[in-house]
């Protein structure tokens, strides 16, 4: 393979391994999901966090068709490769999610606002804006997942616990395909557009933050919390993703992937229900 025509294959080639083995560490973390567990939520818990849980059901569960159209403009087939996996594994978390929507006992939305204009937003960008909306999208809906793993239903914890895993390598991914986009552009554009996707993070944050306030209280979680923890995610990963920090090399998934462990469930002074549909 010619470096020079596929700059960044070497990077690439790294991701596509990691989600390649990635794929028996899913089935791994899958089998610990107690699917036959009983519901332990009371009714009130348990609804609220469906209807969030929907509305992440829709969102994880397209094709990226036209991400891949875009991407491919790059020329590098191993970034084609990693980028393919990424979106399977996203994928997989919908349906995840769909299975703890059975769970619960509730049905899958046929569409949301929020997921509709994140769809149509998506396509009239390019491929770095696009990849930047993945990066405000997944660090800011971090501190909800890691919400998610502290709920007093083991199912939902397993769930969390197995997308958590996921989502961290995630931000490191959208950081280096950033990284790449931005490598030509000098450093009063990548202002500029660092700045921009603050606006655009600080609006997402508030935008889960009300929408899905009824769940994050639900798991424990003021909204006010949430939002300032979850914009410190994306302010954790802005200055890597712009390259506006010191780091040269590409940031490249963990050596050892981190997986979450399960959390205590909650006070353990909950009311447990055998059925969440009250
Ligand atoms: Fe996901
Ligand atoms: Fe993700």
């Amino acid at each position: 393979m010619n470096q020079k025509e596929h700059p960044q294959t070497v990077e690439f080639e790294a991701w596509a391994s990691y989600f390649t083995a990635n794929l028996a560490r899913h089935e791994r973390l899958d089998a610990l999901i107690p699917w036959d567990t009983p519901c332990a939520l009371p009714h009130r818990d348990a609804a609220a966090l469906a209807r969030s849980l929907q509305r992440f059901e829709l969102g994880e569960g397209g094709e990226g068709t036209g991400l891949l159209a875009r991407a491919r403009s790059r020329h590098d087939p191993a970034y084609d490769a990693a980028l393919k996996l990424f979106i399977a594994e996203e994928q997989k978390h919908s349906a995840l999610f769909l299975a703890a929507l059975g769970h619960l006992g509730v049905e899958p939305l046929g569409s949301h606002w929020s997921d509709a204009a994140f769809v149509r937003l998506r396509r009239l960008v390019g491929l770095r804006t696009e990849i930047t909306l993945f990066l405000i999208a997944e660090t800011v809906a971090m501190e909800y997942f890691l919400a998610l793993r502290r709920s007093d239903d083991p199912v939902v914890q397993g769930v969390a616990r197995r997308i958590l895993t996921d989502e961290v390598e995630h931000v490191r991914f959208q950081i280096d395909q950033l990284r790449a986009g931005f490598a030509g552009v000098p450093r009063p554009g990548r202002v500029v557009a660092a700045s921009a996707a603050w606006v655009v993070a600080v609006g997402a944050a508030t935008v889960l933050a009300i929408d899905h306030g009824p769940a994050l209280r639900a798991l424990g979680l003021r909204p006010s919390t949430f939002w300032r923890r979850a914009l410190g995610h994306f302010g954790r990963s802005a200055p890597l993703a712009f390259r506006l920090s010191r780091r040269v090399a590409p940031v490249g998934p963990m050596a050892e992937p981190r997986e979450h462990p399960l959390q205590p469930a909650g006070s353990g002074q909950r009311t447990v229900v055998r059925d969440c549909r009250g």
